[in-house]
């Protein structure tokens, strides 16, 4: 893909349907007793992953256009698998997946490409062990070889890395154990699954846990008789959102809405840390929709010649920040050249555990377009303001790479080659049609 620096971003956007949000009513509608309806199903690689699992797990399913119509078989209708799960590249599909094949009457094996088989399992096998589930793994990645249930009991767990997937995978899980099932996150992170159940019945506790630290919250499951299919209206996914919103704020004189998109608190992190450094963005018309907020970013550029100003020592983002910002870090770099201080972002060694070591895809690929940048083993630091030129950027097949470059392209000066482009379809296969759409020459 060429990309050629534009001049400003006009329009109104809608997204395609949340990734996240997508994965987990899929899963909990197969799990529900008959039919739900989800609109704005995600059109991504990684959702439709999902699907196929789930197909091979006996769920009947029909998906036309972006509808999906789930025939849910109840906690215990799902079948046997006649070969292996693949995963795809989608971290989500088997780590939440995992959680209720643990509870299965059936063995399972469940795979995934070569991103996904690298990637850490390790941090799902454990608590599923402790639930008394029987999960191997090869050292710790996929597959993973789930064998027959022998009954889950209730665990109560806090989490050691901040990540939904792991807490989601325990909850599920515990939707098959005898007992409450309670995780305990010290960090926050999306609470999409905590509402997910929720809106198909599940009486779900979440509270402060502060025996475990000040900030610490549970989220505790148990056992329910059935859940009841619903229908699910799926927002707008915000962390596809941010590559428009952060080219809008960046690009003088332009100005852009984004309709119907998720403004989950657990997800907005990226558009609050754009306010923070001066920019004009805001989110308004919040409303719930299945159990989820729903609302409209507007955006507006910067002031012709304005610059965006910080300190002279970078913006700091670590701590509880990065579980909160974990799928914007490589864009938030990208915005960072263009803040005058610059930015580092720390305690984020979870990064290299992605679909790409996204701290050294990151690192490469800015330092090709002219920014100068350290790499740390949990982090980088962007040291200021840089003149970003066009250049050939390797996004080492990860989407969120290719896209974060593909706005730092619209800044720079001359044009910017994005190879094998065609991967920002794990998550947003419409990315470079709708910035097409929006961009003014
Ligand atoms: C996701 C959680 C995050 C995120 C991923 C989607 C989810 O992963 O990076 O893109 O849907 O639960 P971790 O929970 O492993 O940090």
């Amino acid at each position: 893909m060429i990309i050629r620096p534009v001049k400003r971003i006009l329009g109104t956007v809608r997204l395609p349907g949340d990734k996240s949000i997508s994965h987990r009513a899929a899963i909990v509608a197969a799990l529900a007793k008959g039919e739900s309806r989800l609109r704005n199903y995600s059109t991504s690689a990684d959702c439709e992953s999902t699907l196929s699992c789930l197909r091979q797990l006996g769920v009947d399913l029909e998906h036309s256009g972006n509808e999906v119509l789930i025939n849910g078989v109840g906690l215990d209708g799902l079948r046997a698998p006649a070969t292996a799960l693949d995963c795809g590249n989608s971290g989500t599909t088997m780590r939440l997946l995992a959680g209720i094949l643990a509870g299965q009457r059936f063995d399972s094996i469940m795979t995934g490409d070569e991103s996904l088989r690298a990637r850490p399992m390790q941090r799902i096998v454990e608590p599923l062990r402790m639930m008394g589930a029987s999960v191997s793994s090869q050292d710790g990645r996929a597959p993973l070889v789930i064998s027959r249930r022998r009954p889950l009991h209730a665990i109560e767990y806090e989490l050691l890395i901040a990540s939904a997937q792991v807490k989601s995978c325990i909850l599920l899980a515990g939707l098959y154990a005898d007992g409450r099932t309670e995780v305990i996150e010290n960090e926050t992170t999306r609470d999409h699954t905590e509402r997910m159940l929720r809106w198909f019945g599940v009486p779900l506790e979440t509270g402060a846990a502060e025996r475990y630290g000040l900030d610490a919250r549970y989220a505790a499951v148990r056992r329910p008789a059935q859940l009841q299919a619903r229908d699910v209206a799926i927002p707008g996914d915000i962390s596809s959102a941010a590559y428009f919103i952060a080219a809008a704020a960046l690009l003088p004189e332009s100005s852009l809405e984004v309709s119907g998109v998720g403004v989950n608190p657990t997800r907005i992190q990226f558009v609050k840390q754009l306010q923070a450094f001066g920019l004009d963005v805001s989110v308004t018309d919040s409303a719930e929709e299945s159990n989820e907020p729903v609302g409209t970013v507007q955006v507006r550029g910067l002031r012709e010649s304005q610059i965006v100003e910080s300190q002279n020592t970078p913006i700091m983002i670590n701590g509880s920040l990065v579980p909160q910002l974990i799928d914007e870090l490589p864009l938030l770099a990208v915005v960072g050249t263009q803040l005058d201080g610059g930015l580092e972002i720390r305690e984020a060694a979870e990064l290299r555990l992605k679909e790409s070591d996204r701290i050294a895809t990151t690192v490469q690929n800015l330092r090709v377009m002219g920014a100068e940048v350290a790499e740390f083993d949990d982090g980088l630091r962007v040291a200021s303001r840089a003149r970003l030129c066009g250049a050939r950027i390797d996004p080492r097949g990860d989407h969120r790479i290719a896209m974060a470059f593909a706005v730092a392209a619209l800044l720079a000066e001359g044009e910017t080659e994005i190879d094998d482009a065609g991967c920002v379809a794990i998550s947003f296969p419409e990315f470079f049609e709708l910035l097409e759409s929006v961009v003014q020459r």
